[in-house]
């Protein structure tokens, strides 16, 4: 039986805590002890501080981060809180996956983030722990590591960028980097003004300045009870972020003695109610991705049938871009996520409980003084009756597909059309431009190998519009693929399909020429060829070779599709 260290506080069940607690096995546990204090006092802290509990700080910055470029303030101000509550706050690292500066794409690595953070929390020697995370994959990752290790954490973000200036216009990364790039591939913005707009885009430290991947998850850590409510939507750059920081080192501390756990937090219930402020704020398709991952953690599933229920019962309620007009600072000026939740409450489980112990329904309780109706609209006020994100089914995709109603054309909501196809990301970037390819407005750009084997399932999914049709004024066309799309681009938009092609799934069967329909009423996506023909197509396509070594041999061997939220097989909850 391991005894508690002399002076060690211990837990009410006489459990030790703080530095006392899962020591290395020498076979002598008195050893044991004894050689982790003396190496702990080589970090210079006081023996009385060595000896409280410890509320483990899990840091992300990174030099190729720079959404987190504000992390050793965030850390400074949540050892602050941990510090006044009565503990000692030990900050460590794990890996940071800044999204734009990781190849093949950084969703390669999200569930390898979300081992060394599961890992690292089990293996040392921490009583509660703080996320800090925000860019696109590390607060997935980070959730999916604390459910997993079910050690009591919460989950603090970066915050969103403030937005820049250009010619009297405000930007935001990254719709506008889209809206813009899209102008001067069509001409109308020349090589010099889309210099200047380079610069103007992404102007602070924290995650993308839309409602995109990064402040759609942050909204969902908020909604399922995992980060202290209000903090969600805090710009990186305010003070407000640093006490939102040293309030959640308290909070931390908190749980020590009244640990609530991950898996009380994170429920079917809960995760329901996270689906619900999905649709509301018009969330990012890659949230139903990293969500149906992190409620795998805990064994929890919502089929596409539900998710297309909630969908038509919650209303968008949202104006931000890349759906509407706002940007994240307007969204946290006007009342946030605890806005939008009041306004969804008749369709809440208001019994779950967060990191704090409350219900839903107590933190709800008090109504907000005000909520900018500009940019968070009340129930029977919404921009749309229906959720913005639907699954589709269908021949194409036997296991789903998921499509952004809210940031589709309406007028194409029910298209057939004729396939131009790309085989994989090589070809369309080779043919796309191409004066000669084959393409009219009212075709459906399709692209197959993008998935999760194929390529990692990078953000390919906004297909380029070729370029003669683009300088022709075409503005939106249908465009599928087994890939992803960024949460901050729009367009009429068929993602995810699965099984993905490279497995054999129908989408390897499409040729030039065949016949696509998208149904958006029928919520459904269905090739238009003989099932037979299409059996024949598929019987002769290869799975791409496995890596033979390293993570990406694992990664091969393990990866689910995007119905199972493109977690690893052996890390998802019974
Ligand atoms: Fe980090 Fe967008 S690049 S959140």
């Amino acid at each position: 039986m391991i005894r508690p260290l002399k002076g060690t506080e211990t837990r009410m069940d006489g459990k030790p805590k703080g530095l006392g607690k899962g020591l290395t096995n020498y076979g002598d546990m008195d050893f044991a002890h004894f050689l982790r204090r003396s190496f702990a006092r080589s970090t210079g802290m006081s023996k009385s501080l060595l000896e409280k509990p410890v509320v483990g700080i899990v840091m992300t910055p990174s030099g190729f981060n720079n959404c987190h470029r504000y992390m050793p303030a965030l850390v400074e101000a949540v050892s602050r809180g941990v510090l006044a509550a009565g503990a000692t706050p030990m900050p460590f690292p794990t890996i940071s996956l800044g999204e734009v500066f990781l190849s093949p794409t950084s969703m390669k690595f999200r569930n390898l983030m979300s081992m060394d953070t599961e890992e690292m929390i089990l293996a040392q020697p921490v009583d509660a722990v703080v996320l800090i995370g925000g860019c696109d994959k590390t607060v997935p990752a980070q959730l999916m590591g604390a459910a997993s290790a079910d050690v009591p954490a919460i989950q603090l973000v970066t915050g969103p960028m403030s937005t820049g200036r250009h010619r009297g216009q405000r930007l935001g990364a990254c719709t506008d980097c889209r809206s813009f790039w899209a102008k001067y591939r069509a001409g109308t913005v020349n090589a010099e003004e889309i210099e200047e707009v380079e610069g103007r885009l992404a102007v602070t430290a924290g995650t993308c300045a839309v409602m995109g991947t990064a402040s759609t998850m942050a909204c969902i850590a908020e909604t399922l009870g995992m980060s202290l409510p209000g903090t969600a939507a805090i710009p990186a750059v305010l003070a407000e972020r640093l006490v939102a920081a040293e309030e959640s080192g308290k909070a931390a501390v908190a749980l020590i003695d009244r640990p609530i756990k991950p898996s009380q937090v994170i429920t079917g219930k809960s995760v329901e109610n996270a689906f619900r402020l999905l649709m509301a704020v018009g969330g990012s398709t890659n949230a139903i991705v990293h969500l149906t991952a992190i409620a795998g953690r805990r064994g929890i599933r919502i089929p596409n049938r539900r998710l297309n229920e909630i969908s038509d019962e919650t209303p968008v309620l949202v104006d931000l871009k890349p759906v509407g007009e706002g940007y994240m600072e307007d969204f946290h000026a006007a009342g946030g996520v605890g806005a939008v939740l009041r306004e969804l409450k008749p369709l809440l489980h208001l019994d779950t409980i967060d990191i704090e112990g409350r219900t839903l329904a107590e933190r709800l309780a008090e109504p907000l003084k005000w909520v900018d109706r500009n940019f968070i609209r009340a129930f029977d006020n919404p921009i749309s009756k229906v959720g913005g994100l639907i699954a589709l089914e269908g021949t194409l995709a036997p296991d789903g597909a998921i499509f952004k109603r809210a940031a589709a054309t309406p007028a194409l909501f029910e298209t057939t059309g004729r396939a131009v196809v790309f085989e994989n990301l090589e070809d369309l970037s080779r043919r796309v431009d191409d004066p000669a390819l084959d393409v009219k407005a009212d075709d459906i750009l399709v692209l197959k190998n993008a998935g999760p084997i194929a390529a990692g399932m990078p953000e390919a999914g906004y297909l380029p519009i070729p370029k003669k049709l683009a300088q022709a004024g075409v503005k939106d066309m249908v465009r599928i693929s087994d890939a992803r799309m960024s949460g901050t681009a729009f367009g009429t938009i068929v993602l995810h399909v699965s099984p993905e092609s490279a497995v054999g799934g129908p989408l390897a069967a499409v040729r030039d020429g065949d016949t696509i329909r998208l149904s958006v009423k029928d919520k459904r996506i269905d090739l238009l060829v003989d099932p037979a023909e299409i059996r024949n197509r598929l019987a002769g396509v290869k799975r791409p070779p496995a890596p033979r070594r390293g993570y990406g041999a694992l990664y091969d061997r393990s990866v689910l599709q995007a119905p199972g939220g493109c977690d690893f097989d052996f890390l998802t909850g019974d």
